[in-house]
């Protein structure tokens, strides 16, 4: 990850499983975001997507990138500002809304709420006039395309709860640009994530601008098209495209029509710059199987169980001379499990390590997205910290829950 602090000393000095995380990962890969953006459109936002990972100090530190958020919730939106994104970079998207959060999103004075239904639309008016205060809203288009991702994680189908169809986006747009209380300013998609193809980018961004042109013929002109998030990274058996390829593929159609180009992204920003650490607790042998049972469970590490997302697993520190007489390989196939109580407690699968033993470190690749922010309490685990490392130097930016944390 570019910094020189030895995993082991972290593992050793806060415990596992611990998140790691590399400041210049994270400053490397948000600079190459907000300069593909720039080299590819005159404005540009580039929001990264808080719900990939909220640790405040990770996202003071893209702020400062220049980069916005994209947030989902009052809770995101709260932290965002605390984080100091100013308000004119905070995009507030999502299907399920409530009046505090419209109220909170409204009084901050963010750029704008990306609405998905007639119903909620209206509620943003009816609040806004309240406040005596315009809403700026954008329509979020579910532009119906495939892709080639985990079912659940794929959002831009017309099945799917997100957006609204181009019809509808179009009636809304025109209905806000004639409603005293909202402002219409942009239009926005997002069709998946972990997606490793163009194609369904190119098809949803041309939805996109459709639209627009069709809007912009009887008069009503939009500041922004957001292409969304979704960019995947390598998985262990396909490799992604790189960010300035997607940034380039999204973004040159939206610049050449003249609009401002927004991006959403969060795992292709975050996910490389972060690792699970984690430590082997026991390796087993049954069934025909061989286990290495780690002390990193689902509750620590979602993505796994969640989408059979796909991690490299690479030891960091093996004790050395040891005696494996029952593997004579230098690697073995063997199953990568946590503690809790669900067979689909299972990091990977038939997957080839060389032999460890119990104690040793193992790092989990790829975590620095949806890691951390889908950890839970359940079976009673604690939630790991998360540890920033700067050059030899590292802080902790989220401590380690205690007992007292199960209690509520
Ligand atoms: C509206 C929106 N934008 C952006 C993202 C970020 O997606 P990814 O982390 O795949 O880039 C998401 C993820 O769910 C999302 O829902």
């Amino acid at each position: 990850m570019g910094e020189e602090m030895p995993l082991s000393r972290i593992a050793a000095a806060v415990g596992t499983p611990v998140y790691v995380y590399s400041q210049a990962a994270l400053v490397e890969r948000a600079a190459a975001y907000v300069q593909a953006a720039q080299q590819t459109a005159a404005r540009c936002l580039v929001c990264f997507a808080v719900k990939a990972n909220g640790n405040p100090a990770l996202l003071r530190l893209l702020g400062e990138q220049g980069l916005g958020a994209d947030l989902t919730s009052g809770g995101e939106l709260f932290l965002a500002q605390f984080a100091g994104i100013p308000p004119h970079r905070l995009l507030f998207s999502g299907v399920g809304k409530t009046s505090a959060e419209i109220q909170q999103a409204l009084q901050a004075g963010i750029r704008a709420l990306h609405v998905e239904s007639w119903a909620e639309m209206e509620r943003i008016a009816g609040i806004a006039q309240t406040l005596q205060m315009a809403a700026p809203v954008a329509v979020r288009l579910n532009p119906d395309v495939a892709a080639d991702t985990h079912p659940a994680i794929h959002t831009g189908g017309r099945q799917h709860k997100f957006g609204v169809n181009a019809q509808a986006a179009r009636q809304m747009l025109l209905a806000a640009a004639d409603h005293p209380w909202l402002s219409p300013v942009g239009l926005a998609a997002h069709i998946g994530s972990q997606i490793r193809e163009l194609a369904p980018f190119r098809q949803a961004t041309a939805a996109l601008l459709r639209l627009a042109a069709d809007l912009e013929a009887v008069g009503c002109r939009l500041q922004y098209l957001d292409v969304g998030g979704g960019l995947g990274l390598d998985s262990i058996s396909q490799a992604a495209p790189r960010p300035a390829e997607w940034v380039a593929a999204v973004g040159e159609p939206v610049a050449q029509a003249g609009y401002e180009l927004v991006l959403e992204p969060g795992r292709s920003l975050v996910g490389d710059a972060g690792i699970l650490l984690t430590r082997v607790e026991y390796v087993k042998e049954e069934g025909g199987k061989w286990f290495v049972v780690v002390d990193a469970g689902m509750n620590d590490f979602l993505r796994p169980a969640l989408y059979g997302g796909e991690h490299p697993i690479w030891p960091v520190a093996l004790r050395s001379g040891r005696q494996r007489e029952s593997r004579a390989d230098h690697t073995w196939r063997v199953e990568v499990v946590g503690p809790v109580c669900e067979s689909g407690d299972t990091l990977a699968r038939d997957y080839e390590l060389p032999p460890v033993a119990a104690g040793d470190l193992l790092a989990v690749m790829q975590a620095g997205a949806y890691g951390y922010a889908m950890s839970s309490n359940y079976n009673g685990r604690l939630r790991p910290p998360e540890v920033l490392i700067s050059g030899a130097a590292y802080q902790i930016i989220r401590q380690r829950q205690t007992m007292t944390h199960l209690l509520g």
